[in-house]
């Protein structure tokens, strides 16, 4: 099975970086940039948070292509690409990818494996769910930084089974599941709060353990799980404990809270939401494909989400001014999505 990474940075590199280490035959599309990076370097792939080896490519065992003809032979996409760049990225992969290659979203918000098959309506797309972080280091160093599950949607495929199988002698826990969407709404209100991170700066670590940040975490988290709840939804874990206990532990003092985070996930210092990055770079950012997914599904019962859709508003104000994260203090944020 040739596995083609569309979309090689952070998740890609890392992914597809293990697989290919552990032998599997993997081919990267990207950018210019990583491809020389990956030519000079090879990936040197380190588990942080996890029990996983640290593993090096070699620069010889990289095969990297600027263009969706090169994964022509590829039976199996992950799709890794951000959530802008779905649609487009998925045109390109019309008519130059085998008619019968499985298609995998590995992203995060609710609508790309939707937007992918609205452009690939004759292939099998599937979604899946990345539990984990990975930060971006130096010279092909790709680094996880917490655990968390990957999650593949099940299909009558035999390509899924082996596919998890191969990811899972690379050292990631793999699920293959039938409720996908159940699971992509717990994994939605976690990233509701990569938009804290990246516009006060503050690692993971803490905006969870940080009294200050919690009650922003808190907050959002809390007007999402009514809205969700009240259109009938009922996310389903991603990791041991379930999204809805969120609020209730955002509660608990921090000496507790350590205890009790520690069972759902372990968070590496240099943790750090990827929106954080991508307004680092200058790039445009998901919070309209996450956050957003809240202020629509608000409008869709009639009511609004206030605090969600200032926070959407300060990251475009971000944006536009394309100076990096404004890196707002824990209060000042507060003051601004509190009203
Ligand atoms: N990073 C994390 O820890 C994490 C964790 C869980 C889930 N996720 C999700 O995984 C997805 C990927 O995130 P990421 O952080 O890995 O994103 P990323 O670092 O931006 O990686 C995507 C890469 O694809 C490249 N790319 C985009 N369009 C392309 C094209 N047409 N041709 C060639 N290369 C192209 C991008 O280049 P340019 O930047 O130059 O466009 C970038 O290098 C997102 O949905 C994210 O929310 C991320």
């Amino acid at each position: 099975m040739k596995i083609g990474i569309v979309g090689a940075g952070a998740i890609g590199c890392y992914l597809g970086g293990r697989l290919c280490a552990r032998g599997a035959q993997v081919v990267f599309l990207g950018r210019p940039r990583v491809k020389d990076e990956l030519a000079a370097h090879g990936l040197n792939l380190v588990d942080g948070a996890g029990r996983g080896a640290t593993l090096q490519v070699e620069p010889s065992q990289v095969q990297f292509v600027l263009e969706p003809s090169g994964l022509a032979d590829c039976s199996v996409l992950l799709v890794c690409v951000k959530s802008a760049q779905t649609a487009l990225m998925a045109r390109d992969l019309a008519g130059a990818i085998a008619s019968d290659a499985l298609v995998i979203s590995l992203q995060n918000g609710l609508g790309n494996a939707d937007a992918i098959r609205r452009e690939l309506p004759r292939h099998t797309v599937l979604g899946g769910i990345v539990g984990f972080n990975v930060v971006t280091g130096q010279a092909g160093a790709f680094r996880r930084a917490t655990t968390g599950p990957l999650v593949i949607e099940a299909a009558p495929d035999a390509r899924v089974s082996t596919l998890a199988s191969a990811l899972r002698d690379a050292d990631m826990a793999t699920e293959v599941v039938s409720d996908l969407r159940a699971k992509q709404w717990s994994k939605l209100v976690m990233n509701l709060n990569n938009a804290v991170s990246a516009l006060t700066g503050a690692p993971t670590q803490q905006l969870i353990f940080d009294a200050a940040y919690r009650r922003i975490v808190r907050a959002v988290s809390v007007e999402a799980l009514d809205l969700i709840k009240r259109a009938g939804h009922v996310p389903s874990k991603v990791g041991p404990l379930p999204v809805q206990w969120l609020p209730t532990m955002l509660r608990l003092p921090s000496s507790l809270l350590k205890w009790v985070a520690r069972l759902q996930l372990k968070i590496d210092p240099t943790a750090r939401s990827s929106m954080w990055e991508d307004l680092s770079r200058g790039r445009l950012t998901e919070v309209d494909y996450l956050n957003g997914e809240i202020v629509k599904l608000a409008e869709s019962l009639g009511t609004t989400a206030p605090i969600n859709q200032r926070i959407i508003g300060l990251v475009h104000d971000a944006e536009r001014a394309g100076k990096g994260p404004p890196n707002l203090s824990a209060d000042e944020l507060w003051r601004a999505i509190s009203g």
